[in-house]
């Protein structure tokens, strides 16, 4: 088995519990973490911060040119504005284009990334591929538990609508749309644990 410079590509649905296997597979194989959500966050959050048009390819351009994209990774703000907002941005090729370039130096000497378009566009080549998902009814309730956490008052119904919504514009934009690449492996979270998810995924990279 390849340990050094492993690259592993982890796409999938909103909320599928993608974040959680990439962070616990990055921390077991002893290689970088990047969550690319954060990264088409942090552009939406900015120019919700500045108040301009959702709709400004232009404007959206100029702020992903202006990240510093080396503290990016650690930007983590789960707010359903900048969520939805994030998904709207996404859809602009410009931006993805600025934000391709460092994911793919990221990556360079092995990594995790976990994102939408991960095995499919930046890193056809990753040693791994995986397609995370589960019912939208689940992972609302999952949503649900961790704005709870964090005492965010959102109702079931809106997270449920959230997600479904921004599933269906991530998997139908013209751009690196969100699609299981050919030789992904699918996991459903649905009925599974934390641990049954990391284990049926380790034993996937160990035994290739
Ligand atoms: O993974 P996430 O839920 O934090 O991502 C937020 C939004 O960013 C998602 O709805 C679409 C966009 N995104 C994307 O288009 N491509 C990626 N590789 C990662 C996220």
């Amino acid at each position: 088995m390849k340990i050094n410079n492993l690259v592993i590509a982890i796409d999938g649905t909103a909320a599928s519990g993608k974040g959680t296997l990439g962070k616990k597979l990055a921390e077991s194989y002893k290689i970088p973490y990047l969550d690319t959500g954060n990264l088409y966050r942090s552009v939406a959050s900015l120019m919700l911060s500045a108040n301009v048009d959702l709709n400004d390819q232009e404007i959206a351009i100029k702020i992903a040119k202006s990240l510093d994209l080396k503290t990016v990774n650690v930007f983590n703000n789960r707010n359903i504005e900048v969520t939805n907002a994030s998904s709207l941005i996404a859809q602009f090729e410009g931006v993805r284009n600025v934000l391709l370039d460092f994911q793919r130096e990221f990556a360079k000497d092995g990594a995790v990334v976990d994102g939408r378009d991960i095995g499919t566009v930046v890193l056809p080549s990753s040693d791994h591929k995986f397609y995370i998902t589960a019912s939208s009814e689940v992972r609302a309730i999952r949503r649900f538990e961790q704005y709870k956490e964090n005492n965010e008052k959102i109702d079931l119904k809106t997270i449920k609508y959230d997600i479904e919504a921004r599933d269906k514009r991530d998997k139908e934009r013209i751009i690196a749309p969100l699609k299981i690449a050919d030789d992904a492996i699918i996991i459903d979270t649905t009925n599974l644990s934390i641990k049954s998810v990391f284990d049926f995924a380790v034993m996937h990279i160990d035994n290739k």
